[in-house]
């Protein structure tokens, strides 16, 4: 019985032809042994209250130079030229008393190669980004400038800290805000002034180190020689790692501080200076010295920023179809255009018009979506989808997925949009079959457990349900309390939304 009602539903279970992505925004951190436990219980009590005590010490000592440091100046000063002499002299202070905290913390920072002059790069790469421990690295080269977002500055403490960094801000507010922030990085790494460098995590948030994403290509822009620089942290128990999916910052804080000692490797790889082709395409100069710095770190590059990695996990989660390809057929659908017209959504709020949506030719998909059968994207976009069965492709499959997929939108949402295009009555009554469909390409939902909740909604037998039904229905319901609330959304919001590179913040891209 229940073999024929998957057979009916025609739902296959395995579509995952694409090669799995790699997810390095996950970070898996044990106490494995019950040795380190109670080594961790003990340090936690010896060893922490004493660490902390020297940090906040130090921390308050930094604070209050940067105070001083910065007595009397008014903004302006500080944006327009950089500060000089006894003020100059105390930055030097500062970075002593920052390495001081590191290693009273037990974070030894171990420095390989040699750090280039302004003369030589006025820009400074750092990666792969992986913690906030990586903030380190200002004192370790002497307090360059650093780029962040206008209301970190605001923090009465470390607000005095960044700003005597001579910061590059980045206003929120401010519409152009991506453009200021490139020209004033350009005439920064430009200037004929004593400027102190620029320093730049060109990923623009953190992952586990096990490759490096797509680099911004922000701090390329100025097509000035750049130093890349690599961050290690070769220790037997990772305690640093604060991605999107691990254990909390104060976790790691505690962790960290509990361990006798651990490594933070910092090495300086050699200038390198773009040539006349890299200096006018910012993101082959990007590429090109992501390149070098994988090689150095022995790592894989991997062409996905934050928010693919995020879609990916999304649409894996709620079983769309072909989950797999879908970063990629996003990429081909905004070469297309087709995220501007917004095509496929006219299409479904218009009634869809094909005939037997489930088998499409290649002509049918160019012509619904006004497309050029002759452009090698459209084939290739269509080629995502004819894995199956060559020559045609299921047309709803590939509407559900992009639709879920694209404009920041709720499950529920993503829900009634599969209940109208599996909807094969074409007025919104969906049978057995529909359902099911549309629960297990959205929730995931075992077929056996859609047909349950089917005869609960179709209490008068009419053998359909709608999905304003089906919203009523789960609005009571307990288990689909999730669809009504933002926890879904919450779980991807950007925990460490840090202030050392939120210039390449991922809401405002
Ligand atoms: C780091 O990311 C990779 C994917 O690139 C993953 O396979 C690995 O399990 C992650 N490491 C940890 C410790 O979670
Ligand atoms: C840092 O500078 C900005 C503007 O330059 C200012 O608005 C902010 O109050 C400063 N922060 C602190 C803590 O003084
Ligand atoms: C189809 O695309 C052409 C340009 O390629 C455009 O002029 C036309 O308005 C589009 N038609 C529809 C229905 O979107
Ligand atoms: C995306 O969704 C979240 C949660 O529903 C909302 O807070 C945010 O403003 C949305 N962003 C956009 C760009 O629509
Ligand atoms: C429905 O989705 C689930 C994912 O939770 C999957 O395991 C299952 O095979 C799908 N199809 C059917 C027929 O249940």
């Amino acid at each position: 019985m229940k073999m024929n009602g998957k057979i009916a539903a025609g739902i296959t279970a395995d579509e995952s032809y694409a090669p799995e992505l790699l997810n390095p925004f996950v970070h898996h951190l044990e106490l494995g042994t019950t040795y380190e436990k109670i080594k961790t219980g003990i340090f936690t009590i010896l060893l922490l209250p004493i660490r902390v005590v020297i940090i906040c010490a130090l921390l308050i000592a930094g604070w209050l130079i940067a105070i001083i440091g910065l007595w009397g100046l008014k903004e302006e000063d500080l944006r327009e030229r950089p500060v000089t002499g006894w003020r100059r002299k105390l930055t030097g202070l500062v970075c002593f008393l920052g390495k001081t905290t590191y290693t009273a913390g037990g974070l030894h920072m171990v420095i390989k190669g040699r750090q280039a002059s302004r003369s030589e790069a006025p820009i400074l790469v750092i990666a792969p980004h992986s913690t906030f421990f990586d903030g380190g690295i200002i004192y370790v080269t002497g307090f360059p400038s650093i780029i962040v977002r206008r209301e970190s500055g605001a923090n009465p403490y470390i607000g005095k800290l960044i700003n005597f960094t001579q910061p590059v801000y980045v206003w929120r507010d401010d519409p152009d805000s991506r453009q200021n922030t490139i020209r004033e990085i350009i005439s920064r790494a430009t200037s004929p002034l004593d400027w102190p460098q620029i320093l730049i995590f060109p990923e623009g948030t953190c992952t586990n180190r096990s490759c490096l994403i797509t680099f911004k290509p922000g701090a390329f822009y100025p097509g000035v020689p750049i130093q890349p620089v690599c961050i290690r942290y070769p220790n037997k128990l990772d305690t640093v790692t604060w991605t999107w999916e691990g254990p909390s910052a104060l976790k790691l804080l505690w962790l960290t501080l509990t361990q006798v000692y651990s490594y933070c490797e910092i090495e300086f790889l050699p200038v390198y200076t773009p040539s006349e082709e890299e200096k006018r395409d910012p993101k082959l100069f990007a590429k090109n010295v992501r390149n070098v710095m994988a090689k150095a770190l022995g790592v894989p590059v991997l062409d996905y920023t934050y928010d693919d990695c995020k879609l990916m996990t999304r649409a894996k989660e709620m079983n769309l179809p072909n989950a797999n390809s879908l970063v990629e057929v996003q990429k081909l659908r905004r070469r297309l255009g087709l995220d501007q017209t917004n095509v496929e959504e006219t299409l479904i709020d218009s009634q869809i018009i094909c005939k037997d949506c489930s088998k499409i030719t290649f002509t049918e998909f160019a012509k619904y979506l006004n497309l050029s059968t002759n452009d090698l994207i459209v084939q290739q976009l269509f080629r995502y989808y004819d894995k199956n069965s060559p020559g045609v492709i299921d047309f709803r499959e590939y509407l559900l997925g992009v639709l879920a997929t694209s404009k920041n939108r709720s499950t529920l949402d993503s829900i009634k949009i599969a209940c109208k295009i599996y909807d094969s009555s074409g007025v919104g009554k969906l049978s057995m079959d529909d359902f099911a469909r549309a629960l297990n390409h959205t929730l995931a939902m075992r077929i056996e457990e859609t047909f349950d909740i089917f005869h609960q909604i179709d209490k008068p037998r009419l053998n359909y349900v709608t999905f304003e039904k089906f919203q009523s229905y789960a609005e009571k319901k307990a288990e689909f309390a999730g669809l009504f609330s933002l926890s879904k959304e919450e779980k991807f919001k950007p925990r460490n939304d840090n202030n050392i590179c939120p210039e390449y913040d991922k809401k405002n891209e």
